[in-house]
């Protein structure tokens, strides 16, 4: 199959892959996702297929107004409706509880008598899905295990010849997946299942008290989001995190593996980039013009991604942290996840 590169006016194109049980990947404002009917189980099947992903991990439906719930979903809470006239369209997804055990097919909820919802702030998407006439289910356009894409390319060099076709949105200007919110137990609290842009603090003020999935926060605790427990996010070359922000930390990091031979990738702020000795063995990506989180979350997957296509390979990146507070807890994250734990213990 010819996987086409489409533009947003060539969006029927789009439209009619999805009607004939295609997939199409759309952009959104978090991450490019893969597009198929929600309705139809072999679509659906075939999204599994072509990113290889675990078929017991539920799929994220998207929508492009409120009515399209509604068939689906038990009737709308007061806190549903709050966070939905708060934050949507945009980076939230909620769990609600299902209709009727047969409301979509089990391929799209795992089985779960609940299902994920989410309406993307991308105008384009949105119209996709209006003229497709069908909600689309859209996990992640990557292979499963890769950093998430955050631009069409990033989606061609995983899915090139496995999809219908991608529509070229530009960059995604979040740059990580959605905050997952469970409300689909009304007798308990709402729980954050995956942290993102939207965060704990600003959930609250719309809600009241949110909780954290405890996996979260203990890494003993086994994820309630079942995507939550597979490695992912995950380049091939090693990761490693450098928790000071201060100069000659970052100094003194490169250089350890400078001076053994390697070659080194460093993933952060242009403050610390622009002063960090040059050498032919280091190479640099900008996650933010200054320590901003906002600015590194959007780029962290696109600079891990390049990092790890720099030729010849390199030994080892070297990643930005930032406090868990705020933004910073979903950018930690995805960042922990990436580097699997592995940090940088400055030698005393
Ligand atoms: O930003 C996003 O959410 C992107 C864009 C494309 O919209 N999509 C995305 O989808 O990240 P995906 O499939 O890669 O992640 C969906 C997450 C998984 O961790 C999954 O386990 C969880 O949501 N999830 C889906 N349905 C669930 C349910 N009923 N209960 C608990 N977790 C659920
Ligand atoms: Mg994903």
């Amino acid at each position: 199959m010819q996987t086409k590169i489409l533009q947003e006016t060539e969006i029927q194109q789009a439209v009619q892959a999805i009607r004939e049980g295609g997939l199409i990947a759309f952009p959104t404002e978090t991450v490019y996702g893969l597009g198929a009917d929600a309705t139809n189980p072999e679509a659906v099947k075939a999204v599994y297929a072509a990113k290889g992903r675990p078929s017991d991990n539920p799929l994220i439906v998207h929508i492009s107004d409120e009515k399209e719930l509604l068939p689906f979903v038990k009737p709308i809470s007061l806190k549903a409706q709050q966070l939905m006239d708060h934050f949507w369209p945009g980076p939230l997804t909620l769990i609600f509880e299902l209709k009727e055990p047969d409301s979509l097919p089990s391929v799209v909820t795992g089985g779960l008598n609940t299902v994920a919802f989410r309406m993307p702030d991308k105008a384009i998407t949105r119209e996709l899905i209006k003229q497709s006439g069908c909600v689309l289910v859209g996990p992640s356009a990557n292979s499963s295990g890769k950093p998430s894409p955050t631009l069409a390319s990033h989606v061609y060099d995983d899915l090139s010849g496995k999809i219908a076709g991608i529509v070229d949105g530009g960059a995604c200007t979040v740059g990580i997946e959605s905050t997952v919110l469970d409300i689909s137990n009304e007798t308990g609290l709402p729980e954050i299942l995956r942290p993102g842009a939207i965060t704990q603090e600003e959930l609250e003020l719309v809600i009241g008290p949110v909780i954290v999935d405890g996996h979260l926060v203990d890494s003993n605790e086994v994820p309630k989001a079942p995507g939550m427990k597979y490695k992912h996010y995950s380049p091939d070359t090693p990761v490693i995190m450098v928790p000071s922000d201060t100069l000659s930390s970052w100094q003194t990091a490169s250089r350890e593996y400078l001076s053994v031979g390697k070659r080194v990738g460093i993933l952060a702020n242009e403050m610390i980039l622009s002063q960090l000795m040059k050498d032919d063995h280091l190479v640099t990506y900008s996650l933010a013009t200054k320590r901003d989180v906002t600015q590194a979350m959007t780029h962290l997957f696109a600079g891990l991604r390049h990092l790890d296509h720099v030729t010849p390979k390199l030994d080892v990146i070297l990643a930005e942290c930032y406090p868990e507070i705020g933004q910073g807890v979903g950018y930690m994250n995805r960042l922990k996840k990436a580097s699997g734990g592995h940090i940088y213990l400055e030698k005393k």
